[in-house]
């Protein structure tokens, strides 16, 4: 089975061609992670590559409840646990590092805490909370080209920062309507400067970002989600079907570690999605990484039609900590309990069984 076959990315050899999903599982508190975190993820250990839950790389990204962050010398200590107990079972494992800018409550922002976008537009829909429970998401402010530098440095710092935490690599979060993604938008960003406006000004964000990252920690180590047509938390892209060409070219002369796209059933997506995930595979020439409803039938058949270098799997890491062997064995697997996704403690988290 091809799933099960090595691969090399970046300069990692990886077991299999079976990756961990980023997943947001809420159990920071205080945005620290902590022992609890590193026994979950040591459990995954023998997926080909972790990639873990979004990641702030700054105070101001802290949009949601108790997600950890990669700013302070607290987290970073919080995050070798982590690295060192997937590295002991021979793991590898990537930070997702993740900026929510407008898709925030400032009450999940630590003091000081901003929230920041591309224009001052709020998103539509709600977020949780834990001290009101829902409010709406907050109307960010327009973020000035001061602020997008320094953003832009946050993000270099969280690499390093990452590394010195012992990850084997970042990926940038630029799916799902967070920071990056609301830069590439024709509905979130109404700038009218160079970061706004045409595709080339939409997508020079999260180049910037690229390259600045790529230069502290090497660009073998960074990776970038996307996720064309995905219409979650808000966000349109009205030229999809050019603008993701012309960023896979930009991204053709990084020599990144891989691109991660999504592939979303089509139901949910602006219809002209799943034809642009399609060409991505002939527009980029480095390593692809794709995900999104794929169990081992259809992931394997990806793989097959070479359409994939490698698989992204999240729910089903989730709640299979074994999922390699399993695939292996066709064994049965446990299914994923929504209710717990996002509630604190080990419940619904360390406690689904391996076989
Ligand atoms: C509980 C949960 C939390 C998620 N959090 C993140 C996240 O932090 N970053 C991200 O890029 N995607 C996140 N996702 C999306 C997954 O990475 C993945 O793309 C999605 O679940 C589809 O894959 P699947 O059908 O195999 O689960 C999350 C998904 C779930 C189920």
């Amino acid at each position: 089975m091809k799933l099960l076959e090595p691969i090399k990315v970046g300069d990692m050899q990886l077991h299999n061609r079976m990756a961990m999903a980023p997943m947001t599982r809420s159990r920071a508190i205080g945005n620290v992670p902590n022992a609890l975190i590193a026994e979950y993820y040591k459990q995954r250990s023998s997926a080909g590559l972790i990639i873990t839950e979004g990641t702030s790389p700054s105070p101001n990204g802290l949009g949601y409840a108790r997600i950890p962050g990669i700013y302070s010398k607290e987290q970073i200590a919080g995050w070798k646990l982590v690295t060192d107990a997937v590295h002991e079972n021979n793991g590898h494992i990537f930070l997702q590092i993740m900026h929510t800018g407008r898709i925030a409550a400032t009450q999940n922002l630590p003091q000081g805490g901003i929230v920041l976008a591309p224009s001052a537009i709020a998103a539509a829909g709600q977020m949780w909370t834990d001290s009101v429970q829902m409010v709406p998401n907050a109307t960010p402010k327009e973020m000035t080209i001061d602020e997008i530098k320094s953003t832009i440095e946050e993000y270099k710092q969280a690499a390093i920062n990452a590394i010195e935490a012992g990850f084997d690599g970042v990926e940038l979060h630029s799916a799902s309507g967070y920071l990056p993604n609301q830069f590439l938008s024709t509905s979130a960003n109404q700038r009218t400067d160079e970061y706004g406006g045409s595709i080339e000004n939409r997508s020079r964000f999260i180049i910037e970002v690229l390259a600045a990252m790529s230069k502290a920690i090497g660009s073998h180590k960074v990776g970038i989600k996307l996720s064309p047509g995905m219409v979650f938390n808000d966000i349109e892209i009205d030229d999809a079907t050019q603008l993701f060409p012309y960023l896979l070219q930009q991204l053709n002369g990084l020599d990144l570690a891989y691109v991660h796209v999504m592939r979303i059933p089509n139901w949910e997506v602006t219809p002209n999605s799943f034809e642009v995930v399609k060409t991505f595979r002939e527009t980029y020439k480095g390593t692809l990484l794709v995900g999104c409803a794929f169990d081992r039938e259809s992931g394997e058949q990806l793989l097959q039609d070479n359409q994939a270098d490698m698989m992204v799997y999240g729910s089903l890491f989730l709640s299979n900590p074994d999922l390699p062997a399993r695939f292996e064995k066709e064994a049965v697997l446990n299914a994923p309990d929504q209710a717990t996704f996002y509630t604190p403690g080990a419940i619904g988290y360390t406690d689904y069984p391996s076989l």
